[in-house]
């Protein structure tokens, strides 16, 4: 065991390079020296990398050495103690939080200085950048809020030792359920409605996981108006039991409608078979930016509506000019409608592999005057992009992993007329390596903007303009 007094200055290692490397198992104090862009505290320990959830810099913690990397020289350890609390840490008032005293992991950045977050999201872009060498300004934006603003929460269904069933999400790193109730940063009424369901499956003594059959998974997702949609996620599903949950869950207040799905696999995905609708409302709508979207509980949308509406609202002003404009990967149509909200010469056409967000997206469209001038199309990216007369405009938010070959391609070929590309992505490394791609098809990166969609969490959100001349 290494350890060292508390008094070692910020910025280097209280063990001396070269020292024994570490072991898991092992237990010593170090100084955090920065920060990774998961939120972890990192430090230096004989010529290891150790990387220190929870912990800030300037730190002096006691670490548990847990996990020790065969291939690289780096180890993760579990932060024990906070001997001297560094300048870039602030006080917690979530007790449910791990920072806080409790067992929740589900906010990594929750003890960080609100202007030590922001940099760490704005750097994991500049980072991302930089290590495909590329150079840009990167802006970020604050939230609005930072507590009761997430709108959708998936909570994995338990029963306690005791046999109380409950709703919670796994702690880091562990099979351990939490529970989630009060959690601060869902959008009110989505604590109280997890409460009430809560005691809900324990009135009915519903199935619920470990049992081979029953409630595996709740998702719940909330407007800013309270309504919220239920969607439970079975294995097996007990119809009689499924419809006296669904009948008894619409006496909860906010609760608008019912839906249920099956999900009998052995993996770990929540949402494997569409889902079908029980009982009361089939969708909730909310505002994002300056139109009302169609969302149900399972489909995708973007966690921070405020945020969202921002970013939405930017990227349709980047698109001023653009009588064509194609919305890959358009979810249920934030982007689109948006656009075609702001321009009214514009017509969108907008793809997504998931048929329920494109039936949104539509509905959505024909509900607000836009059917005229707006397609939504079921397409995987994967395979092909969409067919017809070539944009002037192309709006991409694909998931984090970054575009698919077909689509990357497309836009490199001279074919595509397009000469403005908006790029919204929430990974920062799957990003730069298109935009690095892009770069050298002809595309300029003119500017890259970040927003800090989720507090809290070490999630960052981006929006990037690129522009190119018309091919000839
Ligand atoms: C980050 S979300 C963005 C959705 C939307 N733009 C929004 O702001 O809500 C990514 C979207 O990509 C879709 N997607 C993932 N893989 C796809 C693929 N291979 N082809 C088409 N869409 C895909 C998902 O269904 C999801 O709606």
């Amino acid at each position: 065991m290494t350890t060292s007094s508390t008094n070692a200055k910020p910025g280097r290692s209280l063990v001396t390079p070269g020292a024994t490397p570490l072991k898991a198992g092992q237990v010593l104090e170090v100084v955090i020296e920065a920060l990774d862009d998961e939120a972890c505290g990192i430090a230096t320990v004989g010529g290891m990398r150790l990387q220190v959830p929870f912990a800030a810099p300037g730190d002096v913690v006691r670490v548990a050495v847990e996990a020790v990397s065969r291939h690289r020289p780096q180890a993760v350890g579990r932060c024990l103690e906070v001997r001297r609390s560094g300048d870039a840490r602030q006080a917690v008032d979530c007790t449910r939080s791990i920072q806080g005293g409790g067992r929740c992991g589900g906010c990594p950045a929750l003890h960080l200085q609100g202007e030590v977050a922001l940099e760490m999201k704005r750097q994991a872009v500049v980072q991302a950048l930089t290590a495909e060498g590329l150079a840009a300004s990167v802006s970020i934006t604050p939230a609005p809020l930072s507590r009761g603003y997430r709108n959708r929460a998936t909570f994995v269904a338990q029963v306690s030792r005791n046999g109380t069933r409950y709703l919670g999400g796994y702690a880091p790193r562990s099979h351990r359920v939490v529970r989630m109730t009060g959690c601060p940063v869902l959008l009110a009424p989505l604590p109280a409605v997890c409460e009430a369901l809560e005691a809900l499956m324990n009135r009915l003594e519903m199935p619920v996981h470990p049992e081979p059959l029953g409630l595996r998974y709740v998702l719940l997702r909330a407007n800013a108006a309270g309504d919220v949609l239920v969607e439970g996620i079975w294995r097996g599903c007990d119809e009689p039991m499924l419809r006296a949950f669904a009948q008894e869950a619409m006496h909860i207040p906010g609760v608008a409608g019912v839906w249920a799905s099956e999900n009998a696999s052995s993996g770990n995905a929540v949402r494997v078979s569409q889902a079908r609708h029980l009982v009361g409302a089939r969708h909730v709508t909310h505002r994002f930016g300056r139109v009302d979207l169609r969302l149900n509980a399972g489909v995708f949308a973007q966690l921070n509506a405020d945020v969202a509406s921002q970013m939405y609202v930017a990227a349709a002003a980047e698109l001023g000019g653009a009588s064509q404009i194609w919305d890959l990967y358009c979810g249920t149509g934030g982007l689109a409608l948006n656009a075609l909200a702001r321009h009214p010469d514009a017509a969108v056409l907008g793809v997504d592999s998931v048929a329920e967000s494109v039936a949104l997206a539509r509905a959505a469209a024909r509900h607000q005057g836009f059917l005229q001038r707006a397609r939504f199309e079921v397409l995987d990216l994967r395979d092909a992009v969409p067919d017809g007369p070539m944009p002037d405009a192309v709006v991409v938010n694909p998931p984090r992993r970054g575009l698919d070959a077909a689509v990357r391609d497309a836009l490199a070929s001279d074919d595509m007329g397009a000469t403005t590309l908006l790029y919204m992505s929430c990974g920062p490394t799957g990003f730069a390596r298109d935009a690095a791609r892009l770069v050298s098809a002809g595309w300029r990166l003119e500017d890259v903007r970040a927003w800090d969609m989720l507090p809290g969490t070490a999630h960052v959100e981006l929006l990037a303009r690129f522009t190119r001349s018309r091919p000839r």
